[in-house]
């Protein structure tokens, strides 16, 4: 099936994902894949674009994955958006949408899950309590629905980043896990869909986070310690009393262990309310 008047085929079951992967295999292609949960902006669509600069074909899929989401984090408010998205895919040149339902994804029986330990237990992982053996469970089959040679993920979901890294070689999956910068506004808000439930006060205040990493970074570059650069970057967002820090700290680039010494490279991760949304964002020091 086509999506309504465009290019871009859509497809919602398994074996209909299967049959346009080896289609497109037997065509020659290289295959893509941006998993994703909708409601896409720029920040998807960059990986997007970095997906059609190596890839013949390129797939988006597009689930709001319930796995990931903890009792407090309302699935059903979640933004869905097909149409736009379905449109956006279109003129970005991607060959193929994959919105299945829930029920396909995690039918009737249902049972296995994929944990990765270490990488998923502090920072999100502490906040987020299960979250990540949603994500790793749903990516690990994506990843196995698609098959692609190459997937990419954002650098904003920095610990996210990690964990599937972590799974792809403890699996061997046969795939290219790629990870792609953060896109942001002008003003240095990371682009996310959880933006669009900021109050216009909450909105202009939000990019005092990114200001914060920077001022811990500058500690970084600077050789202080990544001690230093937190406590640095905690005293910038304290200017900003709308925020309530969750964490804040300089991790490993790598294990995403605690850094607390000087010494490149590090990187800065954050979390904190603004009002009633919940920012993440992150500042990689090289
Ligand atoms: P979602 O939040 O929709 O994000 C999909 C991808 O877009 C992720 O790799 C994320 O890091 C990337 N992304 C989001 N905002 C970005 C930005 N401002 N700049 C660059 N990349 C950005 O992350 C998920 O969905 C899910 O957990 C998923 C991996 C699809 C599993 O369900």
């Amino acid at each position: 099936m086509t999506a309504g008047g465009l290019r871009v085929r859509l497809t919602h079951t398994i074996a209909e994902t299967w049959e346009a992967v080896a289609e497109a295999r037997r065509a020659g292609h290289g295959v893509g894949l941006v998993p994703t949960m909708g409601a896409l902006h720029d920040g998807h669509l960059s990986l997007v674009r970095a997906a059609r600069e190596r890839d013949g074909w390129v797939a988006v899929s597009l689930f709001v994955n319930p796995t990931q989401f903890g009792p407090q984090e309302v699935l059903a408010k979640y933004p869905r958006t097909l149409e736009a998205d379905a449109a956006l895919c279109d003129a970005a040149g991607v060959d193929l949408i994959f919105a299945p339902a829930a029920q396909e994804v995690y039918p009737e029986g249902f049972a296995t899950t994929v944990h990765v330990a270490g990488v998923t237990q502090r920072l999100e992982g502490e906040f987020r309590p299960g979250h990540f053996d949603g994500v790793a469970t749903v990516v690990c089959k994506l990843l196995q629905i698609a098959q692609p040679d190459r997937a990419y993920f954002g650098r904003k979901d920095y610990q996210q980043l990690a964990v599937i890294r972590r799974m792809a070689a403890d699996l061997n999956l046969p795939v290219e896990i790629v990870g792609c910068p953060t896109i942001r506004e002008a003003d240095g808000l990371a682009l996310s869909s959880r933006n669009r439930y900021l109050s216009a006060e909450e909105r202009a205040a939000a990019p005092a986070l990114y200001r914060a990493l920077q001022a811990g970074a500058e500690v970084l570059r600077s050789g202080g310690s990544g001690e230093g650069a937190a406590a640095r970057a905690k005293e910038t967002l304290a200017s900003t009393p709308l925020f309530r820090v969750q964490y804040l700290e300089v991790v490993d680039s790598e294990t995403l262990a605690p850094h607390p010494h000087a010494g490149l490279p590090a990187v800065l991760m954050a979390a904190a309310m603004l009002g009633a949304t919940r920012l993440i964002d992150n500042l990689l020091v090289e």
